[in-house]
C-alpha cells in the first residue's frame, strides 16, 4: 500500500514537471509483471529482442572462470560473467525467496586481460563476447524458463530448442533457486537461506559466510555440528582451514562476540594442535573476555609451541611470539 502511495506521488510530480506519461515507468506495485522497461519484448514471430538498458538494472553478482565443463576457458584467458536482473525482480526475490513471472535475467559474458595500464596481477573486463538471457513466462514457455543467446551483435534470438535443452536442463538439476544460481550470488543467498527457498534437491556445500551467519544468528555452540558435517563430507572445504577459521575468530572479536570467537579459536587449536597462531588467537579472544588465567595459559603455550614450529616463516614467528609475550606483559601488570 505504501508503495502504491509512494508511486502515485511520485507519478504526480513529475506529471506537474511536464514530463511526458511514457517515461513514468510504474514500477508494478505488485511485483508480479515488470515494466516494459525492463521486461522481455518479443518479436511478432515470437523471438527475443536483445535486451537494452539492463546496466541499469539490479547488479546481482560476478562470476570469473567459472566453468562447468572441463574443456572450457582453456586459452588461458577465463571469462567473467555479470549477471543483472531487472529491480522489480529483485525486490520480489527480497520480499519472498522467488522470482515473479516474467523474471528476465542477463549474464553478460566478459573476456579478461591481466596485461594494460598500471596493472600488475589480476584479471579486468576487456571485450564483450556476448550475452545468455534466461525469462520465466508461465503463459509464454510450457517449461516456464527459457533460454536465449546473444552474439555481441544480434538484434534477436529464438528461444533455444527443444524446450528442456541442455541450459534448462543444468538449471533445473543444480541451481539453488528455481531456475537461478542463487549459490553463486552471496546476497541473494542470504535471502534464500532466510525464507527457505533453496531447493531440497540441491546440496549447497556450506561456505565462510553461511559459516559466519549460523554463529552469528545461534551461536558457536550449535553451529559446530554443521562444521563437524563438513568435517566429514568435504575434507577440502575452505572452512576447515587454519587461516580462513582465524580470521573468522578475528571478526567475531572485533564486533564484540568474544564467547563466540573464543569457540571458534578453541576448535582450531583442537584442529591445529600445533599451531602456536591459534594458541595465540585464543588468548587474544580470553583476553577481550577478561579471562585472564586462560589468556596467560594460551599465551605460554603458543611460545612453547613456537620452539618446533616449522610452518610459520620467521617474520610470523617473530609476530606471534611479540604478540604473546606484550599479552604476557600486560597481564602481569594487571595482576
Ligand atoms: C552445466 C550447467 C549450465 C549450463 C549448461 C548452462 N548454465 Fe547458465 N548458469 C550456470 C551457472 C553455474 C550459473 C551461475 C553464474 C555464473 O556462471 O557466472 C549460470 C548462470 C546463468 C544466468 C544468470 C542467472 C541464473 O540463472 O543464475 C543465465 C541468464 C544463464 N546462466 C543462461 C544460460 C543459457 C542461455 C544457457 C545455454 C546456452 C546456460 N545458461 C547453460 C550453469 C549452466
Amino acid at each position: 500500500m505504501k508503495r502504491v502511495f509512494l508511486l502515485v506521488l511520485v507519478s504526480s510530480f513529475l506529471v506537474g514537471m511536464g514530463m511526458c506519461a511514457k517515461y513514468l515507468q510504474p514500477a508494478t506495485a505488485s511485483s508480479s509483471a515488470p515494466s516494459s522497461g525492463s521486461g522481455a519484448q518479443f518479436t511478432p514471430d515470437g523471438r527475443l529482442i536483445r535486451p537494452e538498458g539492463y546496466r541499469r538494472w539490479a547488479y546481482v553478482s560476478s562470476g570469473f572462470g567459472m566453468s562447468y565443463n572441463p574443456e572450457a576457458g582453456g586459452n588461458g584467458a577465463p571469462a567473467f560473467t555479470n549477471v543483472f536482473v531487472a529491480p522489480e525482480a529483485y525486490d520480489f526475490f527480497q520480499a519472498h525467496g522467488t522470482w515473479p513471472d516474467k523474471t528476465m535475467f542477463v549474464l553478460e559474458i566478459y573476456g579478461s586481460s591481466s596485461h594494460g595500464s598500471i596493472n600488475q596481477k589480476g584479471s579486468y573486463q576487456e571485450s564483450l563476447v556476448g550475452l545468455d538471457v534466461e525469462v520465466k513466462d508461465e503463459s509464454r514457455f510450457p517449461d516456464k524458463w527459457a533460454y536465449f543467446g546473444f552474439n555481441n551483435s544480434a538484434k534477436t534470438s529464438s528461444a533455444m530448442t527443444p524446450g528442456k535443452n541442455a541450459c534448462w536442463n543444468c538449471h533445473d538439476q543444480n541451481a539453488a533457486v528455481e531456475h537461478s544460481f542463487v549459490q553463486f550470488y552471496p546476497e541473494l543467498l542470504k535471502v534464500a537461506y532466510a525464507k527457505g527457498t533453496i531447493k531440497p534437491s540441491v546440496h549447497l556445500a556450506m561456505g565462510m559466510a553461511r559459516l559466519e551467519e549460523l554463529i552469528q544468528q545461534q551461536g558457536w555452540e550449535k553451529t559446530e555440528p554443521a562444521y563437524d558435517e563438513v568435517k566429514r563430507t568435504d575434507a577440502s572445504s575452505e572452512i576447515l582451514k587454519e587461516q580462513p577459521m582465524n580470521l573468522l575468530g578475528y571478526r567475531l572479536l572485533s564486533a564484540s562476540k568474544a564467547q563466540e570467537a573464543i569457540g571458534v579459536f578453541q576448535r582450531v587449536v583442537k584442529d591445529y594442535p600445533l599451531s602456536p597462531n591459534a594458541c595465540d588467537s585464543l588468548a587474544d579472544a580470553y583476553f577481550a573476555a577478561g579471562n585472564k588465567e586462560k589468556a596467560a595459559e594460551y599465551s605460554r603455550k603458543a611460545l612453547e609451541l613456537l620452539g618446533q614450529d616449522t610452518t610459520d616463516n620467521a617474520q610470523r614467528r617473530a609476530n606471534i611470539e611479540k604478540a604473546a609475550k606484550d599479552r604476557l606483559l600486560k597481564l602481569q601488570a594487571s595482576n
